[in-house]
Order: structure tokens, then C-alpha cells, then sequence
């Protein structure tokens, strides 16, 4: 019995999962190819593409990394919902069939695979890391209280996957918008108590590409897969946005 066989006798079910494919060097435009697999209790659609590419296509590309929702290399769009595959059961979508196609809003570079430039790019202009203005790091650690850290936390858990990027319609339509995760990355650093770059941040953060290109939409909070909130961060960062423009105007005009 061949392994495919064997494995769909577990429940006797089988689904259908239709995947984008895609060269853009070589071809005009993205097809689906349909693939039969088992439907196991315990697959994940990314254990159903890692059967698909051992077991029946090795074309097949994507990306994915740790199997376990941290790394947030294998995001995808299922069924047209921007998703982890490594944490969307096949189960969720039987009788099937079930689509799986790249992240909207990037370029494909091949199949399932996206280009991320543009991502990375932008989070370096956000600065994600502590800046201090101290010139030799403590002795010890840099202390912080529970209630300090319970200031950022949520930002914190931000993973990379860009299913907000794909998610916001506002980056669909404007790719210089600077977009959901760098500004709660953003905010995850400006609220946190060991840091002081709060100000090196404010030019990109309240440019009109920045916090003011959100009208808040909130599809970014709703594909989080970690509830980290990028729409609360980028409406949170506004009040901060506005009452720092209205206190530059209040300050005497040679302080400015
Ligand atoms: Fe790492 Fe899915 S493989 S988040």
C-alpha cells in the first residue's frame, strides 16, 4: 500500500487541497493544482504540503521553519484567510476541498513563496531593538517591574508572519504604508521602560505613510494569530502622535 493509502486508512477520509503554483520567471499567471490527500485529525495544512512534497509533488515550494506558530515563516492565505499553516487544522475546512495560496499583498516569488523585502525594510526603519543613551551598557541588568513589562507584553509576542500585512487593505493599496507589525514593534520598544528612542521613532511613526494612513479597518487584529492587536498599537500611537505635534506648537518658537 502506498504511503498515501496507508496513512488516509487511519480515518478512511481523504480531501482535496487545491495550491497555488506559480513561476513568475516562467509563466503569466498562477494555477491551481489539486493534490488528494489524507485527512487526519492531527495534520495541520502544512503537514498536508509536507505530504504533498514528499509524497507526491517535490516541486512544490513554501516556507516553514518550526511547526509550532513561533518562527512565522509559514504564513499563507486558506480558503482566503490569511493563516498559519502550521496551526490551521485541515479538519477545520473537510469536506474540503481546501485552497492555499501565497500571502496577499507581496510579490511571489515562487508558489507559496513571498517576497519579505519590503517587510524588512520597513522594520528597520521602525529601530525594534532598546536604544540607550548611556555609552557602556550597567554592570548588572537593566530592572523592570511586572507591571513594566505587563506595559509592552502584547507587542511583544508580534512573530513577523505578516498575515496582518496581507490582511490590511490599506497596505494593499499603498505599499509605502509603513503597516501593522513594524508599528506595534514600534510600540513594543517606545513601552518599554529600559528604552530611551522613543523620539528616533517619531518621524517614521507619524509621517502620513505612518499611524495616520490606518483608518482601522482592524482585519490586521482579527488575522493576528497571537493577539498582539497592531490596530490598538497604531491607535494608540496616534494620541501619542497628536499630542506631541500639539506641544511642539505650544512650545516657544526658538525651543522648537
Ligand atoms: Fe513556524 Fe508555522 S512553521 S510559525
Amino acid at each position: 500500500m502506498d504511503r498515501s493509502r496507508e496513512l488516509a486508512s487511519e480515518t478512511g477520509r481523504r480531501i482535496a487541497v487545491q495550491v497555488a503554483r506559480y513561476r513568475p520567471d516562467r509563466e503569466s499567471e498562477p494555477t491551481f493544482q489539486e493534490y488528494e490527500i489524507p485527512l487526519r485529525k492531527d495534520w495541520a495544512v502544512l503537514d498536508g504540503l509536507n505530504h504533498i512534497k514528499d509524497e507526491l509533488d517535490g516541486t512544490l515550494s513554501y516556507r516553514w521553519s518550526c511547526r509550532m506558530g513561533i518562527c512565522g515563516s509559514c504564513g499563507m492565505t486558506v480558503n482566503g484567510e490569511p493563516k498559519l499553516a502550521c496551526a490551521t487544522f485541515l479538519t477545520e475546512y473537510a469536506p474540503g476541498p481546501v485552497r492555499v495560496e501565497p500571502l496577499r499583498n507581496f510579490p511571489v516569488v515562487r508558489d507559496l513563496v513571498v517576497d519579505i523585502g519590503d517587510f524588512m525594510q520597513k522594520l528597520s526603519v521602525v529601530q525594534p531593538w532598546i536604544i540607550r543613551e548611556d555609552e557602556e551598557p550597567p554592570d548588572g541588568e537593566y530592572l523592570q517591574t511586572p507591571e513594566e513589562l505587563a506595559d509592552y507584553k502584547q507587542f511583544s509576542m508580534c512573530i513577523n508572519c505578516m498575515l496582518c500585512y496581507s490582511a490590511c487593505p490599506i497596505y494593499g493599496l499603498n505599499e509605502h504604508f509603513l503597516g501593522p507589525a513594524a508599528i506595534a514593534l514600534a510600540q513594543r520598544y517606545n513601552l518599554d521602560s529600559r528604552d530611551e528612542g522613543a523620539a528616533d521613532r517619531m518621524e517614521a511613526l507619524s509621517s502620513q505613510t505612518g499611524v495616520w494612513d490606518c483608518t482601522y479597518v482592524g482585519e490586521c487584529s482579527v488575522a493576528c494569530p497571537k493577539g498582539v492587536d497592531p490596530a490598538g498599537a497604531i491607535q494608540r500611537y496616534k494620541l501619542t502622535a497628536a499630542t506631541e505635534t500639539i506641544k511642539s506648537f505650544l512650545m516657544p518658537r526658538g525651543r522648537r
